[in-house]
């Protein structure tokens, strides 16, 4: 019924592309085959990664045990009223094709978070966001398995702990929930989002007088496209580093040194200040060693030029890190998960 294999290369599976091995490989494409594959004697007390995308992780060394690339499709619309439609999407969708199934049919909410890679069922992983959206903001519900005990749970927003590039599955359940379907409250008559000031600056460049979602994700997806390394031309994971979380008092205390310095107000307390700000002031933007190095046209995404280890990319990043910590007494936390 599944297929195990076993020493499977993880680099066509990974978007910084960097080589390293599950110990067993297996690919499935619905919940059941997924609880079916944990009775199996043969796997008991055997270490599990379940697999997207691979966009967002970083493999340092050889995987021993199972790896789970997640194939769950299809997207139906599960309720509709006059104003929203519930859209319920298996796990294994890709991301981009969810946003394009919404656009085309004028379902609005998503359309900020064009061309973001991956699947749906790790988009709640991290909340993802971009261009003035979150996931949390049209999220419903989801469901997945307790991978210890093979229960089912469905998850309503509140129960997730949504915050900036985090929820409940990647702090207390990172690796013991495996989300199967997640379902998005979406609008039928869309509202523009443009709170995005580079997006806001783009669509009114172009001089459109009524932009629609259609417009948005375009432009979404160009402003995208000059500034973040397409994984097929160079290996990248997107934002290496979270952007930074401080105290009003260290943007008081920065702003004299640094007069340009870029911040934004999380709320009275807590500012919060680009890394990429951070580590191009440092200097360290378009930095090159050996095969890594960090993005010419963005400092915070660290990049595979070919060839390069995962064991290297974490380094480049862990003298990044230090270089920010010595310049400005900030400490970076990593957004890409580290294997
Ligand atoms: P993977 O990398 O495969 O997995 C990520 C983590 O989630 C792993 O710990 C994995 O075990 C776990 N996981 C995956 N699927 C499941 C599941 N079904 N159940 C339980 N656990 C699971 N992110 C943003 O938020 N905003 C952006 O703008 C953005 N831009 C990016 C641009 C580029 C060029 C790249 C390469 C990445 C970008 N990212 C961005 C990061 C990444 O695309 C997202 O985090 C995405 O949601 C990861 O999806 P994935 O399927 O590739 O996850
Ligand atoms: N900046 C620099 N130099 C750089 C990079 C950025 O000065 O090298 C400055 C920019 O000029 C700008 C500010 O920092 O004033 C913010 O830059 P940008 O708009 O490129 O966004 P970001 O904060 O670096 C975040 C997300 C991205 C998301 C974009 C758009 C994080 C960690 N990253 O990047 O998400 O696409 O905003 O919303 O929050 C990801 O998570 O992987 C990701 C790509």
């Amino acid at each position: 019924m599944f297929n195990i294999l076993e020493n499977i290369s993880l680099k066509p599976h990974n978007t910084f592309a960097v080589e390293a091995f599950a110990k067993r490989f297996v690919e499935i494409s619905s919940a059941e085959q997924f609880k079916n594959l944990l009775q199996n004697e043969d796997l008991r007390g055997e270490e599990l990664l379940i697999l997207g995308g691979g966009s967002n992780i970083l493999f340092t060394e050889d995987f021993n045990g199972l790896v789970i690339k997640n194939s769950i499709g299809g997207i139906s619309i599960t309720k509709e009223t006059d104003a929203y439609v519930i859209i319920s999407a298996g796990a294994g969708v890709i991301w981009d094709d969810l946003v394009d199934f919404c656009v085309t049919k004028n379902l609005g909410g998503i359309e900020n978070l064009k061309l973001i890679p991956g699947t749906v069922g790790a988009a709640p992983i991290q909340n993802i966001g971009a261009y003035g959206a979150e996931l949390v903001d049209v999220f419903e519900s989801l469901t997945g398995i307790f991978i210890q005990n093979f229960e089912e749970k469905t998850f309503m927003k509140d129960e997730c702990k949504f915050g900036y590039r985090s929820s409940v599955f990647k702090t207390d359940l990172k690796g013991k929930f495996f989300i199967t379907e997640v379902r998005l409250k979406l609008n039928k008559k869309p509202r523009i989002n443009l709170s995005y000031k580079a997006l806001k600056d783009s669509v009114e460049e172009e001089g459109i007088a009524n932009p629609t979602i259609k417009d948005v994700s375009r432009h979404v997806k160009n402003i995208r496209e000059s500034k973040l390394p397409n994984p097929s031309d160079i290996g990248n994971a997107g934002s290496f580093f979270k952007n930074a979380e401080v105290h009003k008092s260290k943007v008081d205390e920065l702003i004299k040194i640094y007069p340009d310095l870029v911040f934004y107000k999380v709320d009275n307390e807590i500012m919060k200040i680009p890394s990429g700000w951070l580590i191009d002031k440092c200097g360290l933007k378009g930095l090159r060693k050996g095969n890594t190095g960090t993005h010419d046209k963005q400092a915070l995404v660290i990049v595979n030029l070919g060839g390069a280890t995962g064991k290297e990319i974490y380094e480049i990043a862990m003298f990044v890190k230090e270089k920010v910590k010595n310049v400005f007494g900030i400490e970076l936390i990593p957004e890409v998960n580290i294997i």
